[in-house]
């Protein structure tokens, strides 16, 4: 049996890290139902925030801690620069939960503290035991972070992470913040910290990477063989420009060849023990829940995501899987798990066995949610003879979207075709009750209806990004539109799912726009984690 060391401790996150990638903004109730269904995965730590940012984080911090942060739930964190006024608030954030962390970071890198910080080594050598160990009498678990740890000059790191460790720290974690540095050198990074840095054994090694080369899950499996047991990794690896080590690809990658992995945690190569604590069978679910609230893509091609990850098109591959499935497949979609479309309700399917589905998919909707989603259900059930677990999910990441109802489409028309000119009237209603209606000319009904939904809103923006897919396979499949558009530098994202995919793309931009307008009535404007610390 490994001891507690010799297992991989999953750290997420998404709901910071993550939260970071233009347009992935959330609002509270949905980092919510996100970290909710981090829980379900069973990663060991959620980063649920950057509480200092603004209000709104704060309280989301807050909120995860209560309802998660369980006492055999995930440990929630807290970021933190290295400043008093930041710990503070990420102590008094994760307090309600049963296992709170905070997570400090200052840079050590001679380029961040040359142009970011202004101060010099000494400098960073005094802030870093003053405030770990300011960290230290809020809390036990403290994690410190030497930014741009992959651009750092490993002596100043060693002298860095022996002071942290001193002061309390019990996670340092070495982030590539730049996505720098080659699986070689990271691993022998993390070798030489292991090597070099005098208290390391009191210390769980953690790393954090992003993916500007593409490196970054390379990156991790090589720290993994040098010593580090924390990985700090987002679903679908969003995050900060490329993003951030896919958890998905880390975790299947210890799954699949945990034969390989298993000597460097200690244990004999054949030994079946999983090597952390993930439930894989979570990870599609998770991973579509990701990309819907965030409007954040997941390419086809995206390893053990992607719609094509587990799609065996050519006729040589599918007569392979047909004959034997590993003579082209090293994973099991079932592992992920994504099963068949199963065809599981339709028209005459009642509440209680609609409920009864959702909860075996995991989806514990409140009395309100069940109810939208129970229309919603129905009405697609007149259109679509039947209805798979793909469908079900699709209707109640639409329907329990918590985006403020600034505007509610009320009704959308649209004449098209060849001979006519593209032309819509829409329809909103606002919180007041009032009706708006408007109508425009496109050069097709999508734009048609966008112009018609701008004339009555009036708030400029730009549709950045457009996108259509289906949920299922079949001609009466429902099309999911995810959007993007940008207001004054700033990115928001909508998302909705109908069999009309005009109705969807109405819905897709008021949903964007209304998450638009919720940023506009903010007073406070959210400080950056990355932003220099002015105190
Ligand atoms: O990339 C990075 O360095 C970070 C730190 C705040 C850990 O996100
Ligand atoms: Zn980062």
């Amino acid at each position: 049996m490994a001891n507690e060391q010799d297992r991989i401790i999953i750290f997420d996150t998404t709901l910071r890290d993550g939260e970071q990638s233009p347009g992935a903004t959330l609002n509270v109730d949905e980092k919510l139902t996100i970290a909710k269904a981090l829980a379900r995965l069973g990663v060991d730590v959620i980063e649920a925030g950057f509480p200092r940012a603004s209000t709104g984080d704060f309280e989301a911090v807050q909120k995860i801690a209560d309802q998660v942060g369980t006492e055999n739930g995930p440990t929630i964190c807290g970021l933190a620069r290295a400043t008093k006024e930041d710990i503070r608030q990420a102590a008094e954030a994760v307090k309600p939960a049963a296992k709170g962390r905070i997570h400090t970071f200052i840079a050590t890198s001679d380029i961040h503290l040359e142009h970011k910080l202004r101060k010099s080594r000494q400098d960073v050598l005094a802030i870093i035991p003053e405030m770990v160990g300011y960290a230290k009498s809020l809390i036990n678990d403290i994690e410190f972070s030497p930014e741009d740890a992959g651009r750092s000059d490993p002596e100043f790191l060693y002298q860095v992470l022996e002071v942290a460790i001193a002061a309390g720290a019990t996670t340092v974690n070495i982030p590539d913040t730049v996505g720098y540095t080659t699986p070689e050198e990271f691993g022998a990074l993390i070798r030489g910290i292991k090597e070099n840095v005098p208290n390391i054994d009191q210390a769980i090694i953690s790393v954090h990477g992003h993916n500007d080369l593409g490196l970054a899950v390379a990156n991790f499996l090589s720290a993994v063989q040098n010593g580090a047991r924390q990985l700090e990794c987002t679903i679908n690896g969003i995050g900060e420009r490329a993003g951030n080590a896919a958890l998905e690809e880390l975790v299947m990658a210890l799954y699949v060849r945990r034969g390989f992995y298993n000597p460097f945690l200690g244990r004999p190569a054949e030994s079946t023990e999983p090597l952390c604590n993930i439930d894989t069978t979570q990870i599609y679910k998770t991973s579509r829940l990701v990309s819907n609230l965030t409007g954040m893509l997941v390419q086809p091609n995206k390893a053990i995501v992607g719609a094509n990850a587990f799609a065996h098109e050519s006729g040589i591959h599918q007569d392979g899987v047909l004959k034997h499935r590993l003579t082209y497949e090293i994973m099991d979609a079932k592992s992920i798990g994504l099963t068949k479309n199963l065809i599981v309700l339709g028209k005459h399917s009642g509440r209680h066995a609609f409920r009864d589905r959702l909860q075996t998919l995991g989806y514990d909707l409140s009395e309100t949610d069940l109810n939208k989603a129970f229309l919603r259900f129905k009405d697609l059930a007149d259109k679509k003879k039947e209805i798979g677990d793909l469908d079900l999910e699709a209707i109640v990441n639409d329907e329990t979207q918590h985006v403020p109802e600034l505007f509610h489409l009320e009704l959308v028309q649209v004449s098209c075709g060849d001979r006519a000119r593209p032309t819509a009237t829409v329809t909103l209603r606002t919180p007041q009750g009032e009706e708006l209606t408007d109508a425009a000319i496109g050069t097709g009904p999508v734009d048609a209806v966008y112009k018609a939904i701008n004339r009555v809103v009036n708030i400029p923006n730009e549709l950045i990004e457009y996108s259509v897919k289906s949920v299922t396979e079949g001609i009466d499949a429902m099309g999911e539109v995810t959007i993007r558009l940008r207001h004054e530098g700033r990115t928001f994202s909508g998302h909705a799912a109908n069999t009309d995919i005009i109705v969807a793309s109405a819905r897709a931009y008021i949903s964007a726009l209304n998450r638009l307008s919720a940023t506009l009535n903010q007073t406070q404007n959210p400080i950056h984690p990355q932003a220099a610390a002015l105190a």
